[in-house]
């Protein structure tokens, strides 16, 4: 049975930020795969269907449909808190995100990750172009999907794109695949976020893109905050106890969507509500998420209580961002700039991924691109809450 093709990357160039939008693509993209079928007559009825009433069907479905009920985890053992192995109590950790276009560069960076063996791989979000059951298969479960599993399991946050078609693909076919193992047996991820942990460190996802996308008429008048979901705020509370003062490991908290910006519009809701989570201290945290096309370290920046370290690292699958900051230019301590080639004349940068590395107090952090080349990297150690950043030699 022959293959439908690769999407290229030039299809994802000024791609919309609408719903329309993105739920046309996708059905234009379908429509340029040849059949499998050698019965044309079919090959001319899927290609009316799939550019009529396959887009009409499925914009309809997501902008009035119901989005997919939410899940949170049931009390007890299968609490989606993970325990972190590895090999000599060192752990390898590879984080994507924006990924899922399944083009030829997200297969390459598939590929430089699966090269390296990770213990685990995270999903930061965004299935292309809106997370219908075969974009779930072409990037993760079907047998030449290129998603580069880890060892011990993989895990995924939802995008605003998840949600574009109610989340229904993202909660029925994605999550059953994604966990983690223990021993022999393996579990499952069922709900949108999760902790994976050792004895210093907590590697927290947040769930921001289930909140991320509203009814029509209603978004205008309320626009979606990405907030936690009261679910999710009673896990972080009950069963992770974020607010535990005697819990003096690290904290990295990933998610789909920035704190911050210095680009586009951010989503701060997330983090007043994780303040309120971690009590009066000053925290310091690493935050690290996608949704932005492009690889920039920021400066700590002051949130409340919560001193974030953020690094966006949304150049995963699709065409990098190298465009110029639109306001507080100072914020950014390292930004990938570096032009890779030109798409319908745009310049895009490199692709690429993060690689964590968890060994005792002390977290190597990565950024690679889709050759395989470190752009950056940086140390940080752990000490009683606290993170230092050590010169990198
Ligand atoms: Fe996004």
């Amino acid at each position: 049975m022959s293959q439908p093709p690769k999407r290229e990357l030039k299809e994802y160039v000024a791609i919309g930020h609408t719903e329309a939008e993105n739920h046309f693509r996708t059905q234009q993209s379908q429509a340029q795969q040849p059949s499998i079928s050698s019965d044309t007559t079919r090959t001319l009825t899927e290609f009316l269907w799939f550019n009529v009433f396959g887009f009409a069907y499925h914009y309809l479905k997501s902008r009035f449909g119901k989005r997919h009920p939410y899940q949170s985890y049931p009390q007890g053992d299968d609490n989606g808190i993970f325990q972190m192995e590895g090999k000599n109590g060192v752990t390898q950790l590879a984080l994507l995100s924006d990924w899922a276009s399944d083009t030829p560069e997200s297969d390459a960076v598939g590929a430089v990750v699966a090269s390296h063996s990770p213990d685990y791989s995270i999903h930061l979000g965004d299935i292309y172009f809106v997370g219908t059951p075969s974009e779930v298969a072409a990037n993760f479960t079907s047998p030449k999907a290129s998603w580069p599993r880890g060892k011990w399991g993989s895990l995924a946050l939802s995008g605003n794109h998840e949600m574009y078609s109610n989340g229904d693909a993202f909660f029925k076919y994605l999550l059953p695949t994604m966990g983690v193992r223990e021993g022999d047996s393996v579990r499952i991820q069922k709900a949108g976020f999760f902790c994976l942990e050792n004895d210093h460190w907590r590697v927290i996802g947040l769930d921001t893109g289930y909140t991320s996308v509203e009814r029509p008429f209603l978004e205008v008048l309320s626009p979606p905050d990405c907030h936690l979901r009261k679910e999710q705020v009673s896990w972080l509370r009950e069963q992770v106890q974020l607010g535990n003062p005697a819990d003096q490991r690290g904290i990295v908290f990933l998610s789909h969507h920035p704190p911050f910006s210095s680009f586009r519009k951010s989503f701060p809701e997330p983090a007043k509500q994780l303040s309120q989570l971690l009590g009066d201290a000053v925290r310091p945290v690493i935050w690290i998420w996608g949704h932005e096309h492009r690889m920039v370290v920021y400066h700590p920046k002051q949130l409340t209580n919560l001193t974030i370290n953020g690094r966006c690292i949304g150049h995963g699958g699709m065409p990098a961002e190298i465009d110029l900051p639109k306001n507080n230019k100072e914020a950014i301590a390292f930004y990938d700039q570096r032009k890779r080639t030109t798409l319908r004349r745009i310049d895009v940068g490199f692709n690429g991924f993060a690689w964590l590395t968890f060994d005792q107090q002390h977290l190597s952090i990565e950024y690679r691109d889709i050759n395989d080349a470190l752009v950056y990297r940086e140390l940080v150690r752990v000490e009683e809450g606290k993170l230092e950043f050590l010169p990198i030699t």
